[in-house]
Protein backbone atom coordinates (compact mmCIF):
# COMPACT_ATOMS: atom_id res chain seq x y z
CA UNK A 1 0.00 0.00 0.00
CA UNK A 2 1.44 3.34 -0.84
CA UNK A 3 1.41 5.75 2.18
CA UNK A 4 1.00 9.54 2.24
CA UNK A 5 3.91 11.37 3.68
CA UNK A 6 3.74 14.43 5.12
CA UNK A 7 7.50 16.40 5.80
CA UNK A 8 8.19 19.73 6.73
CA UNK A 9 10.66 21.06 5.69
CA UNK A 10 12.20 23.83 7.99
CA UNK A 11 14.87 24.89 5.86
CA UNK A 12 17.28 27.80 7.70
CA UNK A 13 15.33 28.14 10.78
CA UNK A 14 15.45 27.63 14.36
CA UNK A 15 17.67 26.75 17.15
CA UNK A 16 17.92 22.99 18.66
CA UNK A 17 15.58 24.79 21.73
CA UNK A 18 13.18 26.50 19.23
CA UNK A 19 12.96 23.69 17.25
CA UNK A 20 12.08 21.10 20.60
CA UNK A 21 9.42 23.64 20.92
CA UNK A 22 8.10 23.42 17.78
CA UNK A 23 8.05 19.36 17.46
CA UNK A 24 6.36 19.56 21.25
CA UNK A 25 3.82 21.36 20.57
CA UNK A 26 3.41 19.67 16.88
CA UNK A 27 3.27 16.10 18.81
CA UNK A 28 0.34 17.77 21.24
CA UNK A 29 -1.86 19.20 18.11
CA UNK A 30 -1.23 16.03 16.44
CA UNK A 31 -3.75 13.10 18.03
CA UNK A 32 -2.76 9.51 16.38
CA UNK A 33 -6.40 8.85 15.21
CA UNK A 34 -6.36 11.78 12.80
CA UNK A 35 -2.92 10.43 11.23
CA UNK A 36 -4.42 7.27 10.18
CA UNK A 37 -1.42 5.36 7.50
CA UNK A 38 -0.26 9.08 6.92
CA UNK A 39 3.58 9.31 8.01
CA UNK A 40 4.87 12.72 9.35
CA UNK A 41 8.59 13.20 8.27
CA UNK A 42 9.88 16.46 10.14
CA UNK A 43 13.29 17.79 8.41
CA UNK A 44 15.14 20.44 10.31
CA UNK A 45 18.76 21.52 10.20
CA UNK A 46 21.47 19.73 10.66
CA UNK A 47 22.14 21.26 14.32
CA UNK A 48 18.55 20.07 15.77
CA UNK A 49 18.30 15.98 14.02
CA UNK A 50 19.45 14.69 17.40
CA UNK A 51 17.06 16.57 19.12
CA UNK A 52 14.15 15.86 17.26
CA UNK A 53 14.91 12.50 16.65
CA UNK A 54 14.99 11.89 20.62
CA UNK A 55 11.67 13.73 20.58
CA UNK A 56 9.66 11.09 18.58
CA UNK A 57 11.91 8.23 19.05
CA UNK A 58 9.37 4.99 19.17
CA UNK A 59 6.66 6.57 16.86
CA UNK A 60 6.08 4.23 13.79
CA UNK A 61 4.68 7.20 11.70
CA UNK A 62 6.88 9.87 12.56
CA UNK A 63 10.38 10.45 11.58
CA UNK A 64 13.06 12.90 11.03
CA UNK A 65 15.09 13.59 7.86
CA UNK A 66 18.51 15.62 6.99
CA UNK A 67 17.60 18.27 3.93
CA UNK A 68 21.22 17.59 2.35
CA UNK A 69 23.97 15.59 2.76
CA UNK A 70 27.54 14.96 0.90
CA UNK A 71 28.22 11.41 -1.19
CA UNK A 72 30.76 10.77 0.43
CA UNK A 73 31.37 8.78 3.87
CA UNK A 74 33.74 11.29 5.58
CA UNK A 75 37.30 12.99 4.06
CA UNK A 76 38.63 16.56 3.66
CA UNK A 77 35.15 18.15 2.59
CA UNK A 78 34.92 21.15 5.31
CA UNK A 79 31.21 22.39 5.89
CA UNK A 80 29.94 18.86 4.42
CA UNK A 81 28.30 16.35 6.54
CA UNK A 82 27.71 12.52 5.37
CA UNK A 83 24.40 10.34 4.84
CA UNK A 84 26.32 7.73 7.32
CA UNK A 85 26.69 11.37 10.33
CA UNK A 86 22.67 11.90 9.48
CA UNK A 87 21.81 8.70 10.26
CA UNK A 88 23.68 8.31 13.43
CA UNK A 89 22.30 11.04 14.60
CA UNK A 90 18.76 9.26 14.45
CA UNK A 91 17.13 10.91 10.59
CA UNK A 92 16.06 8.27 8.47
CA UNK A 93 15.21 9.99 5.06
CA UNK A 94 16.76 13.09 3.37
CA UNK A 95 16.01 15.07 1.17
CA UNK A 96 17.76 15.44 -2.04
CA UNK A 97 17.81 18.15 -4.39
CA UNK A 98 15.98 20.48 -3.21
CA UNK A 99 15.64 23.50 -6.06
CA UNK A 100 16.86 25.98 -3.58
CA UNK A 101 20.18 23.51 -3.67
CA UNK A 102 20.08 23.49 -7.58
CA UNK A 103 19.91 27.38 -7.86
CA UNK A 104 22.04 28.24 -5.04
CA UNK A 105 24.62 25.82 -4.69
CA UNK A 106 24.77 24.56 -8.38
CA UNK A 107 24.13 21.11 -7.29
CA UNK A 108 23.89 18.86 -10.83
CA UNK A 109 21.41 15.92 -11.28
CA UNK A 110 24.70 14.25 -11.39
CA UNK A 111 25.76 14.87 -8.09
CA UNK A 112 22.15 13.82 -6.78
CA UNK A 113 22.46 10.91 -8.51
CA UNK A 114 25.67 10.40 -6.22
CA UNK A 115 24.10 11.87 -2.97
CA UNK A 116 21.26 9.33 -3.38
CA UNK A 117 23.68 6.62 -3.92
CA UNK A 118 24.94 7.54 -0.22
CA UNK A 119 21.60 8.02 1.43
CA UNK A 120 20.21 4.40 -0.01
CA UNK A 121 23.54 2.87 0.82
CA UNK A 122 23.29 3.87 4.33
CA UNK A 123 19.41 2.14 4.89
CA UNK A 124 17.75 5.51 4.61
CA UNK A 125 14.86 6.98 2.74
CA UNK A 126 15.42 9.88 -0.08
CA UNK A 127 12.93 12.50 -1.01
CA UNK A 128 14.36 13.35 -4.62
CA UNK A 129 13.24 17.38 -5.50
CA UNK A 130 12.15 18.14 -8.79
CA UNK A 131 10.23 20.54 -10.50
CA UNK A 132 10.46 23.38 -13.16
CA UNK A 133 10.75 27.52 -12.51
CA UNK A 134 8.17 29.63 -14.03
CA UNK A 135 10.38 30.07 -17.56
CA UNK A 136 10.16 26.22 -18.23
CA UNK A 137 6.73 26.21 -17.73
CA UNK A 138 5.76 29.14 -19.59
CA UNK A 139 7.37 27.66 -22.97
CA UNK A 140 5.58 24.13 -21.57
CA UNK A 141 8.92 22.52 -21.21
CA UNK A 142 8.56 21.36 -17.61
CA UNK A 143 7.56 17.70 -19.00
CA UNK A 144 10.85 17.76 -20.30
CA UNK A 145 12.92 19.10 -17.45
CA UNK A 146 10.96 16.80 -14.68
CA UNK A 147 11.56 13.88 -16.79
CA UNK A 148 15.33 14.61 -17.03
CA UNK A 149 15.53 15.77 -13.17
CA UNK A 150 14.59 11.99 -12.63
CA UNK A 151 15.94 10.44 -15.29
CA UNK A 152 19.89 11.96 -14.19
CA UNK A 153 19.06 11.85 -10.86
CA UNK A 154 16.99 8.49 -9.81
CA UNK A 155 17.05 5.61 -12.76
CA UNK A 156 20.67 4.39 -12.20
CA UNK A 157 19.01 2.97 -9.12
CA UNK A 158 18.21 -1.09 -9.33
CA UNK A 159 14.37 -1.45 -8.39
CA UNK A 160 15.19 -2.67 -4.89
CA UNK A 161 16.82 0.22 -4.65
CA UNK A 162 13.74 2.56 -5.87
CA UNK A 163 11.99 1.19 -3.36
CA UNK A 164 13.63 3.40 -1.01
CA UNK A 165 12.67 6.97 -3.47
CA UNK A 166 9.51 9.40 -2.51
CA UNK A 167 9.49 11.93 -4.72
CA UNK A 168 8.82 15.45 -4.08
CA UNK A 169 6.94 17.72 -7.37
CA UNK A 170 7.67 21.31 -6.30
CA UNK A 171 7.02 23.77 -9.33
CA UNK A 172 9.49 26.18 -7.79
CA UNK A 173 7.21 29.67 -8.81
CA UNK A 174 5.20 27.77 -6.51
CA UNK A 175 7.70 27.49 -3.39
CA UNK A 176 7.58 30.47 -1.00
CA UNK A 177 5.80 32.76 -3.43
CA UNK A 178 1.72 31.83 -1.70
CA UNK A 179 1.29 30.66 -5.18
CA UNK A 180 -0.28 27.01 -5.24
CA UNK A 181 -0.22 24.32 -8.64
CA UNK A 182 -3.66 24.03 -9.21
CA UNK A 183 -5.28 20.61 -8.19
CA UNK A 184 -5.20 20.11 -12.05
CA UNK A 185 -1.90 21.04 -12.54
CA UNK A 186 -0.05 18.76 -10.05
CA UNK A 187 -2.42 15.91 -10.70
CA UNK A 188 -1.28 15.82 -14.28
CA UNK A 189 2.70 16.24 -13.28
CA UNK A 190 2.21 13.32 -10.57
CA UNK A 191 0.62 11.00 -13.29
CA UNK A 192 3.22 11.99 -15.91
CA UNK A 193 6.03 10.52 -12.76
CA UNK A 194 4.54 8.02 -11.88
CA UNK A 195 3.97 6.99 -15.35
CA UNK A 196 8.02 7.45 -16.30
CA UNK A 197 8.46 4.95 -13.33
CA UNK A 198 6.40 2.27 -14.51
CA UNK A 199 8.10 2.63 -18.12
CA UNK A 200 11.46 2.67 -16.23
CA UNK A 201 10.77 -0.10 -13.71
CA UNK A 202 7.22 -1.78 -13.67
CA UNK A 203 3.50 -0.81 -12.91
CA UNK A 204 3.49 -2.31 -9.09
CA UNK A 205 7.15 0.10 -8.25
CA UNK A 206 5.26 3.09 -9.97
CA UNK A 207 1.99 2.25 -7.77
CA UNK A 208 3.91 1.88 -4.55
CA UNK A 209 5.76 5.17 -5.26
CA UNK A 210 4.89 8.05 -2.79
CA UNK A 211 4.37 11.42 -4.94
CA UNK A 212 4.33 14.29 -2.65
CA UNK A 213 3.36 17.73 -4.28
CA UNK A 214 4.99 21.07 -2.59
CA UNK A 215 4.96 24.54 -3.39
CA UNK A 216 2.42 26.68 -0.96
CA UNK A 217 0.53 24.24 0.45
CA UNK A 218 -1.67 25.52 3.49
CA UNK A 219 -4.70 24.00 5.11
CA UNK A 220 -6.88 25.24 2.62
CA UNK A 221 -5.50 24.42 -0.24
CA UNK A 222 -4.21 20.77 0.91
CA UNK A 223 -7.36 18.98 1.01
CA UNK A 224 -8.01 19.73 -2.70
CA UNK A 225 -3.86 18.75 -3.94
CA UNK A 226 -4.61 15.83 -1.80
CA UNK A 227 -8.06 14.27 -3.06
CA UNK A 228 -5.73 14.26 -6.55
CA UNK A 229 -4.99 10.19 -6.92
CA UNK A 230 -1.22 10.54 -7.35
CA UNK A 231 -0.81 12.65 -5.07
CA UNK A 232 0.44 11.20 -1.95
CA UNK A 233 1.08 14.35 0.79
CA UNK A 234 3.49 17.29 0.76
CA UNK A 235 6.25 18.61 1.31
CA UNK A 236 5.68 21.82 3.61
CA UNK A 237 7.86 24.80 3.67
CA UNK A 238 6.57 27.69 5.58
CA UNK A 239 3.19 26.12 6.87
CA UNK A 240 5.79 23.36 8.87
CA UNK A 241 7.18 26.03 10.59
CA UNK A 242 3.42 27.30 12.67
CA UNK A 243 2.49 24.16 14.44
CA UNK A 244 -1.41 24.21 14.01
CA UNK A 245 -0.70 24.83 10.09
CA UNK A 246 1.46 21.83 10.05
CA UNK A 247 -0.98 19.54 11.59
CA UNK A 248 -4.16 21.26 9.87
CA UNK A 249 -2.62 19.69 6.43
CA UNK A 250 -1.73 16.34 8.45
CA UNK A 251 -5.55 16.06 9.02
CA UNK A 252 -6.58 16.91 5.32
CA UNK A 253 -4.89 13.98 4.12
P1 LIG B 1 6.80 26.37 0.84
O1 LIG B 1 8.14 25.51 0.58
O2 LIG B 1 5.77 25.44 1.42
O3 LIG B 1 7.21 27.45 1.79
O4 LIG B 1 6.37 26.91 -0.50
C1 LIG B 1 8.09 24.19 0.13
C2 LIG B 1 9.50 23.65 -0.03
O5 LIG B 1 10.37 24.41 -0.47
O6 LIG B 1 9.79 22.48 0.27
Amino acid sequence: MRRNIIAGNWKMNKSPVEGSQLVEETLKLLDPADMGTTIVVFCPPFTSIERVASLVKGRNNIFVAAQNCHWEKSGAYTGEVSASMIKAAGASYVIIGHSERRLYFQESNEQLAKKTDAVIGEGMKVIYCCGEPLEVREVNGHFELVEKQIREGLFHLSQAAFENVVIAYEPVWAIGTGKVASDEQAQEMHAFIRSLVAKQYDHDTAQQLTIQYGGSMKPSNAKGLMKQPDVDGGLIGGASLIAADFVGIVKSV
